[in-house]
């Protein structure tokens, strides 16, 4: 079992294949953090490695601890509390009926199961009994009568935890949570780098890293979805830590809101990190007998770089966070029309893309935004689900048959959580889009955001939804979400419960995705904000794929699909060839064949040759399927630090088979080029498949694999190689 009690010490420890995490309940009841990182055999001697003299006259001495030199201000804590001490950020913070927000969580008990419990309205990884186990440690708060309720889910064979808070009233009377963390990280030292994914719309997750520093730092999202200007993960890694070697600790949330990673370095140069739903702007009341349920954070460790830690979340999350059948089951190979067409399609311009996706072997056609309502350009329509005859003749159940006629599936477009101030749905309700009162509603994309927050919005979208899918033959629904929050309010909710509203939105949308993915379970979900607004693990839970980003040139992509890599799974990114003529269609193929891979063109305005090209790459589709969606990935050169080349490889998990492929995005410096591949088996024989040669794996990966350019053409800009390597 992966938990382990010790009853006399009072220290757990959970045990992964290859991390140790300990805590220990000290004498007076405060949850201490001893240590996480490389397995431990043993825990004898780990409660002497953290510093605990209270070491200047400043810091508060604690009045349960017989000891004048224990300071909660200096001490590692699993769930550390505001005001009674500890003076570093806090990861819960509780006002009670007197008015103060002093909060001081001592130890009741513990329970220890097998299995996971679900997260009440809310995404998390799941396991059954035997898959993992779960440590669940009540806290209490005597004065104010609140209990917090930390859970630890140790995912053995996956160097992976789960962890949330579950808060209770016990008390007589109301509190309000200024702060509710999902899980506390303390690190010992401050020699870390931090790993995050930065960027904007159309340039999202790009890698950056850099040292920390004394003092708060930190990422987060005020935007009310999770945008695309921070993505809710961080890696924090030795500074010695490489992409292939090195300790490194992952940090991601299964979260689509507002959340903050928060970090503090405090004068003795140790480093707390918080993860969770942001503080700033959230204030949840809890009556007594009510309770409230964080976000889960998932937390992984490695101690061979930021490549072992990548895959170790890829793996992880497609076997115990994307519960939706398609994340294992062959996708359809589809067409969007959005880039082909934008606005601009009838139901023959549609049967057309059909019948020329069928020649090319394209399995389904999408029709993207602009089939309902009166939805003409972006300014008006959103929030009226029906059917635009005038544009789609005979309706949709019409076109959808003679798309299927063809041998084609068809897939649609949803903006569910909006709404145009030109709308039949805005003329019924104008208190359905969020506007605070006295306010301007701020308009962005010409669009406001429903109050998700409500009930009767989600049903009547609901409704809508369910009344075009259940009567047609759809197979795919892209959701997509065009605008963050601005004058955040709800009609419903009464004034001391407006701090709620930004994750009673998240709540709100989770219900109406469940919802959705429940009543029609076989369909496959594409998740898509603006790109990649929302990629993240909230998403995958209802979801196998997001699109990941609106800039569809695959030398851009590189530096998108890289940094999207660091947490979640190639197989859920979605990655078309687009019309972009920057390089020619191979290139655009091999970066797209590191996602989901599809198309994103008229097919009409293709040529001959590249019509050729096309019915290839739908066979390497095919063909490298399982390699792409099931193998592992290892990142070779990242595109943010080689300013010529990026290059990356997928390998089978019984290391029987591997695609290489490398994307020149500049003429190299020098033509000699030798790149060492990895993953291999060093001991086995590989066939390249193309030139029929064969290398010892060691040799691929150890000597390398000659790639030195020869014509013009190999080393020109966004050129690219793609090997196949077969076992012998
Ligand atoms: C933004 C998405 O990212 C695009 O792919 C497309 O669906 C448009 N919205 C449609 O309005």
């Amino acid at each position: 079992m992966p938990i382990f009690y010790n009853e006399n010490t009072r220290i757990f420890k959970l045990d992964t294949k290859s991390s140790t995490y300990v805590l220990q309940v000290n004498e007076g009841g405060y949850l201490i953090h001893l240590y996480y990182g490389r397995k431990l055999p043993s825990t004898q001697g780990v409660e002497k490695l953290w510093f605990r003299g209270k070491y200047d006259s400043l810091s508060a001495q604690n009045p349960y601890v017989d000891d004048p030199y224990f300071s909660l201000d200096i001490v590692p804590l699993e769930y550390p509390c505001a005001g009674a001490g500890d003076l570093r950020i806090a990861a819960l913070q509780v006002q009670g009926a007197a008015g103060d927000a002093v909060t001081d969580l001592h130890y009741v008990g513990h329970r220890i199961s097998g299995g996971k419990p679900g997260l009440p309205g809310l995404p998390a990884t799941f396991a059954k009994e035997g898959e993992a186990e779960t440590l669940e440690i009540e806290l209490e708060d005597k004065v104010t009568g609140v209990h917090a309720f930390v859970l630890y889910t140790v995912f053995e064979n996956y160097s992976a935890m789960a962890r949330s808070v579950r808060v209770e009233n016990k008390g007589q009377s109301a509190v309000d949570l200024e702060r509710v963390y999902s899980a506390c990280l303390e690190l010992p030292g401050m020699g870390f780098d931090c790993v995050h994914l930065h960027g904007r719309w159309a340039k999202e997750n790009t890698v950056t890293r850099h040292a920390l520093q004394y003092g708060m730092q930190g990422i987060q999202s005020k935007r009310g979805m999770t945008g695309p200007n921070h993505n809710p993960f961080m890696a924090l890694a030795k500074k010695d830590c490489t992409e292939e070697s090195g300790e490194v600790y992952g940090l991601n949330l299964v979260y689509s809101g507002n959340f903050a990673i928060d970090m503090e370095v405090d004068d003795r140069g140790t480093t707390r990190v918080l993860a969770g739903i942001n503080p700033a702007e959230f204030r949840w009341h809890l009556e007594p007998g009510e309770a409230f349920t964080t976000p889960e954070a998932v937390m992984v460790y490695s101690d061979a770089g930021l490549g072992e830690m990548s895959r170790t979340f890829h793996k992880f999350y497609m076997d115990h966070l994307m519960r939706s059948e398609w994340t294992k089951k062959k996708r359809p190979l589809l067409i969007n029309s959005w880039e082909a067409a934008y606005f601009d399609f009838d139901d023959e311009k549609l049967v057309e893309f059909a019948k020329a996706a069928k020649e090319l072997g394209i399995e389904m056609l999408v029709m993207d935004d602009g089939w309902f309502g009166d939805r003409h350009d972006d300014l008006q329509a959103l929030g009226d689900w029906y059917v635009n005859e005038e544009k789609l003749k005979g309706g949709l159940a019409h076109l959808i048959e003679r798309v299927n006629a063809l041998g084609v599936k068809f897939g649609i477009w949803y903006e569910p959580e909006m709404i145009n101030p030109d709308s039949d749905l805005y003329r019924a309700h104008p208190d359905w889009a969020v506007c605070a009162p006295g306010r301007e509603k701020s308009l962005s994309r010409y669009q406001c955001v429903l109050d998700m927050t409500r009930q009767d919005v989600r049903d009547n979208i609901f409704q809508q939804m369910f009344d075009v899918i259940s009567k047609n033959n759809i197979e795919y629904i892209k959701w997509d979400c065009n605008r963050h929050i601005s004058e955040a309010f709800s009609a419903q909710l009464p004034p001391e419960r407006q701090g709620e509203f930004f994750h009673r939105y998240v709540l709100g949308v989770y219900d109406l995705m469940d919802r959705i993915t429940t009543a029609f379970p076989h369909i496959l979900l594409e998740n898509c904000s603006s790109g990649g607004g929302r990629f993240d693990a909230g998403m995958l839970y209802y979801s196998p794929q997001i699109w990941a980003s609106d800039n569809t040139d695959p030398i851009e992509r590189l530096t998108i699909q890289f940094g999207a890599s660091m947490c979640y799974p190639a197989s859920s990114m979605g990655a078309h060839v687009s019309a972009c003529s920057r390089t020619d269609i191979h290139t655009r193929a091999a970066v797209a064949m590191w996602g989901t891979f599809g198309y994103e063109l008229d097919p009409y305005e293709m040529t001959d040759e590249e019509k050729e090209a096309v019915k290839a790459q739908v066979a390497d589709y095919h063909k490298y399927y399982d390699l792409t969606h099931y193998g592992d990935l290892y990142r070779l050169t990242a595109p943010t630090d080689d300013p010529f080349q990026c290059d990356w490889m997928f390998v089978s998990p019984n290391k029987g088979e591997a695609l290489y492929t490398r994307v020149i995005m500049r003429k190299p410096d020098k033509p000699y080029q030798v790149a060492h591949l990895r993953g291999l088996d060093p001991d086995r024989l590989y066939r390249d498949e193309e030139t029929g040669e064969v290398y010892s794996g060691a040799v691929l990966m150890y000597g390398g694999l000659d790639l030195s350019a020869r014509t013009w053409d190999e080393q020109k800009d966004g050129a690219c190689v793609v090997k196949h390597f077969i076992a012998q």
